[in-house]
C-alpha cells in the first residue's frame, strides 16, 4: 500500500509542476489550475488510503469545515480582494503544519531522530509565525489595523532578539525533547508574537509582496512537516511553494526597482520615503494641466490608427474593465488596432490587470507584457492611461531624486498623445507626482474610471 501511496504522490507532484508552468499564461492559466486540482485530490485521496488511519470520522467534520468555507469564501470573494483571501489562506497552511508538528511532537515522546526533531521544531516556528504573521497583513488589508508602517526604536534588535531566544529554546527541546514540553508550547507562543511584529512595520501598500513572501514561508513549513513526517508528498508540494513564493516575491521587488530588505524594513508609505524625492532641486514637474471633455477624447481615439490601452490601480478601483472591453471593441471595428500593455505591478497583486482584462473577455493576443511593447509607444498615435500613475511615470527614467527612480516603467510618454483618465490630480501608490499629466501631449479627462470610459462609449454610439 505505502508504493502505491507514493505513486499517487509522485503523480501528484508532476500534475502541481505542470499546473504551475501553465499558470504562467493567462491563456493556460485555467488548465493549470484544473491540473493542480487534480493533483491535490489525487494527494488527499492517496492520505486517506494511509493505513496509520484508524477511523475517518474527525478527518470528515475537517474536510466538511473546510470545504465550506473555502467553497463559499471563493465563491463571493471580490477580485480587487483577492490579496486578502490568499493572505488567510497562507496563514491556514502556516497554522496547519505548525499543529501536525505539534501532534506529531506529543505523539512521538522520545522517538525522534536528530533530524526530524530539528525540522518539527523548524515547522512549529515557521508555521506559528506565517499564521500570525498573515492575519495581520489580512488586517491592514481589510482595515482592521492602520495599514500605516508601526515603527518604535529598536524595532529589528528586538526582534533579533527574540528569535535569538526562540532558537536556544529550540536547542533545549532538541537536547531533551522528552523533559521540554513546556519549551516547545513557549517556542509556539514566541513564534506567534514574532509573526505580528515582523509584520507590523510593514506598511499596507506593501502587503501584497508580504503576502508572497508569507506564502513562500507557508511551503517551508509545510516541507518541514513533510520531512519529520517523512511524507513525500507535503515534501515536493511545500517546496513549490516556498520556490514559487520566494520567486514571485522577487519579481514584485525588481520590478519595483526596491530590495526585500527595504520592503520589510523600509517602511515604505511612513510619510517621508514616500513623498520627498521630487525633482530635488528644481521643485516638483513644471507644466500645465490640461483637462478635456468627452467628446474632444472621443474625437482623438475615433480619428487614431494605433491605439494602446494602460491599465492600472484605478481601473480595479472603479471595476471598469468590461467598459473598456466594450471601449476597445468599438474602436477595433472602426479599424484602430487596439493594443493593452500590462505592466508587471500595475494593481496591487501580481497579474492583477491580466485577471480583470480577462474576466471582460479581452482576448490574450492583444495582451501585451511591457517588455514586449515598450519599443512600440513612438511609434503609437494614441495611449489611453486608464486609473494607472507610477507604472507610466517618466521620473523612473529621468529623475535619480525620484523614490523610482530605475523602477521600470511603460514608454508611454512617447506616444504622440497621452489621454489620462482618472479622477484628481493625487498621486497613486508611491505618492510621488507625475509629470506625465504636465507634458504637451498629454490630455487629461478627470472622473471614475468607469463612468469616464462608459461615456466615451456612448459618445462614440452617439
Ligand atoms: P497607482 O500608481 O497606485 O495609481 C492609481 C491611480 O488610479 C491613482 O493615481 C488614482 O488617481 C487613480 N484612481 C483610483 N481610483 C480611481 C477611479 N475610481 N477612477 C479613476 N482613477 C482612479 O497605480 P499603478 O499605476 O497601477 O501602479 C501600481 C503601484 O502599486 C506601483 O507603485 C506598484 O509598485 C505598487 N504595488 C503593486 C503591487 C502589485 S503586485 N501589483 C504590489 C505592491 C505595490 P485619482 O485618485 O486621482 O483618481
Amino acid at each position: 500500500m505505502i508504493e502505491w501511496i507514493n505513486f499517487i504522490y509522485l503523480l501528484s507532484a508532476v500534475l502541481f509542476m505542470l499546473g504551475l508552468k501553465k499558470l504562467s499564461s493567462p491563456a493556460t492559466a485555467r488548465a493549470g489550475n484544473n491540473l493542480s486540482m487534480l493533483g491535490m485530490a489525487l494527494a488527499i485521496g492517496a492520505t486517506l488510503l494511509s493505513p496509520e488511519i484508524t477511523t475517518y470520522r474527525m478527518i470528515l467534520v475537517g474536510v466538511g469545515i473546510g470545504a465550506v468555507i473555502g467553497g463559499v469564501s471563493a465563491v463571493r470573494v471580490q477580485m480587487t480582494a483577492m490579496p486578502e483571501m490568499v493572505a488567510l489562506f497562507n496563514g491556514c497552511g502556516g497554522a496547519a503544519s505548525a499543529l501536525v508538528a505539534l501532534a506529531e511532537f506529543q505523539a512521538a515522546g522520545n522517538a525522534f531522530t536528530p533530524f526530524s526533531m530539528v525540522t518539527l521544531l523548524l515547522s512549529v516556528i515557521v508555521g506559528a509565525l506565517t499564521f500570525t504573521g498573515s492575519v495581520i497583513a489580512f488586517a491592514k488589508l481589510q482595515g482592521l489595523v492602520p495599514s500605516r508602517p508601526v515603527c518604535y526604536p529598536g524595532q529589528q534588535l528586538i526582534n533579533a532578539l527574540i528569535l535569538v531566544a526562540t532558537a536556544a529554546l529550540g536547542v533545549a527541546v532538541y537536547r531533551d525533547p522528552a523533559n521540554t514540553m513546556g519549551f516547545f508550547y513557549l517556542i509556539i507562543a514566541i513564534s506567534l508574537v514574532l509573526g505580528v511584529l515582523a509584520v507590523i512595520p510593514i506598511g499596507g501598500a506593501d502587503m501584497p509582496v508580504i503576502i508572497s513572501l508569507l506564502n513562500s514561508y507557508s511551503g517551508v513549513a509545510v516541507a518541514m512537516t513533510g520531512f519529520a513526517l517523512q511524507n513525500n508528498c507535503l515534501i515536493v508540494v511545500g517546496s513549490l511553494v516556498g520556490a514559487s513564493g520566494i520567486i514571485l516575491t522577487k519579481i514584485m521587488c525588481d520590478a519595483m526597482n526596491r530590495s526585500l530588505a527595504n520592503v520589510l524594513f523600509g517602511a515604505f508609505g511612513a510619510g517621508d520615503a514616500a513623498v520627498s524625492g521630487e525633482g530635488a532641486e528644481g521643485g516638483g514637474p513644471q507644466g500645465t494641466v490640461k483637462g478635456y471633455e468627452l467628446e474632444d477624447v472621443a474625437t482623438v481615439l475615433e480619428n487614431s490608427a494605433s491605439l494602446i490601452i494602460v491599465p492600472g490601480y484605478g481601473m480595479a478601483a472603479a471595476q471598469a474593465q468590461h467598459a473598456v472591453r466594450e471601449l476597445g471593441d468599438i474602436l477595433g471595428e472602426r479599424g484602430v488596432e487596439v493594443r493593452y500593455a500590462i505592466h508587471p505591478v500595475a494593481g496591487r497583486m501580481p497579474g492583477h490587470m491580466n485577471v480583470l482584462l480577462a474576466e471582460a473577455d479581452v482576448s490574450y493576443d492583444v495582451l501585451y507584457a511591457m517588455e514586449d511593447i515598450n519599443d512600440e509607444f513612438s511609434e503609437t498615435d494614441v495611449v489611453l492611461v486608464i486609473g494607472a500613475n507610477d507604472v507610466v511615470n517618466p521620473a523612473a527614467k529621468t529623475n535619480p531624486a525620484s523614490p523610482i527612480y530605475g523602477m521600470p516603467v511603460l514608454n508611454v510618454d512617447e506616444a504622440r498623445t497621452v489621454v489620462v483618465l482618472k479622477r484628481s490630480m493625487n498621486p497613486g501608490f508611491a505618492g510621488i507626482e507625475n509629470e506625465l499629466f504636465l507634458k504637451e501631449n498629454t490630455m487629461m479627462l478627470f472622473g471614475d474610471a468607469k463612468k469616464s470610459v462608459q461615456g466615451l462609449v456612448a459618445t462614440l454610439k452617439g
